[in-house]
């Protein structure tokens, strides 16, 4: 026996209702830009269930994808019967701390977040010029801006709920001064032509000594309005798990609310669209229950945007609960 094994770690099934082995599998694939599904293949080894992947030899890229993955616990090299562990680099900037604290209805798991945005950030084309920046335009209380922060990138968010804004501005606060990381942050009116148009949080926070900076915005505000309130700015990425068509906490709506997150989302790929540098990507995760991929791509396509629909693009559907079958969907900026 040889290649290496992959451990997940143990909350991910809880996540994906007992698909982590195939989301994670799908994810890596694409972190790797393997086409060949026989790269990673979900194994069981005296009854536990590892990811195993047919590398006999990591290099500093693979190591560095693995570190990076969503669900990964640990890494070992098969030796025969053998497993000898082999350390597990993360690249995080951040304790993972800064998404799992925060809890309430509507957030967006933390691994499916890490999983969304790895899975973006790798299908962006335009080479790298240091570090990505990432747009979540219906950011929340902020898991995506929070797992960019995390992975080492700059980002930028637009929430509707002017209270998820303040949230997450007042759990940013306790939490830097906290971990006593070096920082500066604001809360500040925005206004246009004499009219208040809500509030935008600025955040510079450096998590090493003498390491880079790295930034963080939220305007609140509709994301229909997203490319106004950050004029010139260009993004690397979009990110962002779309509403349900449901509300948190309460029974799920009719049809028509459905149809409207479906709308909503119509309207705003083409701004988003305008918002990405060329060579940028966008990913997002979607109730398929209120608008089935066919239509989500169509809409990309309309908005100038490149769907990527081939192997393990097309793997990551999974159940959430009786009202939600979530998906993600990947489209690039051509030139
Ligand atoms: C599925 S939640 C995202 C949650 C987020 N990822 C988190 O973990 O906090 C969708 C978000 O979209 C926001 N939203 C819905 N319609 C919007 C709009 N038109 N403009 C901006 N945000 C909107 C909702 O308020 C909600 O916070």
């Amino acid at each position: 026996m040889s290649g290496h094994l992959l451990l997940l770690s143990p909350s991910a099934n809880r996540v994906y209702a007992g698909a982590a082995d195939a989301l994670v599998a799908a994810e890596l694939r694409i972190l790797l830009g393997a086409e060949d599904p026989g790269l990673v293949q979900p194994v069981e080894v005296a009854g536990v269930d590892y990811l195993a992947v047919a590398l006999d030899d990591l290099d500093e890229r693979t190591s560095d994808v693995l570190g990076r993955l969503s669900a990964a616990f640990a890494v070992y090299r098969r030796e025969g019967e053998l497993l000898r562990p082999v350390p597990l680099v993360r690249p995080d900037r951040f304790d993972d701390d800064l998404v799992t604290i925060p809890k309430y209805p509507g957030k967006t798991n933390e691994q499916f977040t890490r999983l969304l945005t790895n899975v973006t950030l790798a299908s962006v084309v335009r080479p790298a010029d240091g570090v990505r920046a990432v747009l979540d335009p219906m950011c929340g209380r902020g898991t995506t801006l929070s797992t960019a922060l995390i992975l080492g990138h700059d980002a930028a968010g637009v929430e509707s709920d002017l209270k998820a804004v303040e949230a997450y501005t007042a759990f940013l606060k306790t939490y830097l001064r906290r971990k006593r990381l070096k920082h500066t942050i604001d809360m500040t009116p925005v206004r246009r032509e004499g009219k208040s148009l809500g509030r935008r949080l600025d955040l510079a926070v450096t998590p090493d000594a003498g390491g880079r900076t790295q930034n963080l915005s939220v305007f609140s505000g509709d994301t229909r309005q997203s490319a106004a309130l950050y004029g010139k700015r260009r993004f690397d990425a979009v990110v962002t798990d779309a509403p349900y068509g449901i509300v948190h906490g309460s029974q799920p709506l009719s049809g028509k609310r459905d149809r409207s997150a479906a709308a909503l989302l119509g309207e705003a790929l083409g701004v988003w669209a305008g918002q990405l540098k060329v060579g940028g990507a966008l990913g997002l995760s979607w109730n398929t229950y209120g608008l089935t991929r066919e239509r989500l791509s169509a809409l990309a396509t309309e908005a100038g945007l490149r769907p990527l629909e081939s192997g393990p693009y097309l793997e990551f559907g999974h159940r959430v609960d009786a009202s939600i079958h979530r998906d993600v969907f990947v489209a690039v900026k051509d030139a």
